[in-house]
């Protein structure tokens, strides 16, 4: 069989659009340095002593982990290698990071490490980023510029270091899955637009925040427990606790992905433009639904660069049945 690397695949993909100058390609491949030098610290991370915390806080008052910062700076210098890139915005900074070249084409938001909570138990974790143009001003670069809806993304993906490194992205035109070999420091693809299950049996949540919900969405959690052969319930219970690992199995096995509002969490905890807006272009792109309960995700107008949203992604069918129990 023919083996397919990721700058193999990104070259073809552009060679389909005549006028395109390569900016976007070049950038893709500037993430995927960054996530295979991620990928190599995380394998080690348990005997170069890098886990546990580092003392500090990020800016949603969460302790931070030396990981996150080390994903930071990987990804936000391999960022800087080329001029395409005029602002980063990471859940690890709190205000945007503007790149040396400010006359950069692209805005890029990022959650270098997602699923911190694994770091230490040797689970999954992950990166997800999300990359938008910037709007064509006069003006210097502003930080309103970033605020743009889930719908301008030109490209969003993420990387996986679980039992194998896997990286996903869209460019709008499906999603493409590439698994890294590490003896080559290769990604391979290894799936051609991937398409999510119309339906699954699976349903992703913590469970342990029931007391906290509203009653619609305790009423969706029963119904996914209740016995129903023609359905196929009750359905499985999973959670891994990184939204881009819970969202990667949703993918590939069908079901639904829930963060929801909460007596808690009055606007969920997930963030609407480096978690959901990203994985919510790639479940949509393969044929899935994301919603915060009354619209979809990626029409959201942000307002503040780290804004939290509620969020249901997944199958067409899972979400629609919940989506009922919501209006009911
Ligand atoms: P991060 O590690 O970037 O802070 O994100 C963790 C997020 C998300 O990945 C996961 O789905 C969720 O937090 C888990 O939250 P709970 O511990 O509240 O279930
Ligand atoms: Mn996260
Ligand atoms: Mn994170």
């Amino acid at each position: 069989m023919k083996l397919t690397t990721l700058e193999e695949h990104i070259i073809h993909a552009q060679n389909k659009f005549p006028g395109a100058t390569g900016d976007l390609s070049q950038l893709l491949r500037d993430i995927a340095l960054a996530a295979k030098i991620i990928s190599r610290e995380v394998n080690k991370a348990g005997i170069t002593n890098i886990l546990g915390l580092d003392g500090a806080s990020n800016v949603h008052g969460e302790s931070v982990k030396k990981l996150d910062l080390f994903a930071n700076e990987q990804l936000q210098s391999a960022l800087g290698r080329s001029n395409i890139t005029c602002m980063v915005i990471s859940e690890e900074n709190e205000g945007v990071v503007r790149l040396s070249d400010e006359s950069g084409k692209y805005i890029v938001y990022m959650d270098p490490l997602d699923g911190s909570s694994n770091i230490d138990i040797s689970a999954t974790i992950g990166s997800i980023f999300s990359i938008y143009i910037r709007p064509e001003s006069k003006e210097p670069l502003r930080e309103v510029d970033a605020l743009q809806p889930g719908t301008k993304q030109v490209a969003a993906g993420y990387v996986l270091y679980g039992s194998s490194t896997v990286m996903a992205y869209t460019t709008g035109m499906g999603v493409q899955l590439f698994t890294l070999d590490p003896s080559i420091g290769e990604f391979i693809l290894s799936e051609e637009d991937v398409r999510i299950p119309e339906t699954g049996n699976i349903y992703s949540t913590d469970e342990g925040s029931y007391i906290y919900w509203d009653e619609a969405l305790k009423k969706y959690v029963k119904y996914c427990q209740a016995f129903d052969t023609e359905t196929n319930r009750p359905y499985k219970a999973r959670y891994i606790g990184c939204m881009a690992a819970d969202v990667h199995r949703t993918l590939l096995e069908g079901g639904i992905f829930m963060y929801p509002d909460s007596s808690k969490y009055p606007n969920g905890k997930l963030r609407l433009m480096y978690e959901c807006n990203p994985l919510s272009y790639i479940i949509e792109q393969a044929g899935g639904v994301s919603t915060n309960g009354s619209s979809r995700i990626m029409e959201i107008q942000p307002k503040e660069i780290h804004e939290c949203t509620p969020i249901y992604i997944g199958s067409k069918k899972n979400v629609e049945k919940l989506e009922e129990f919501f209006l009911a």
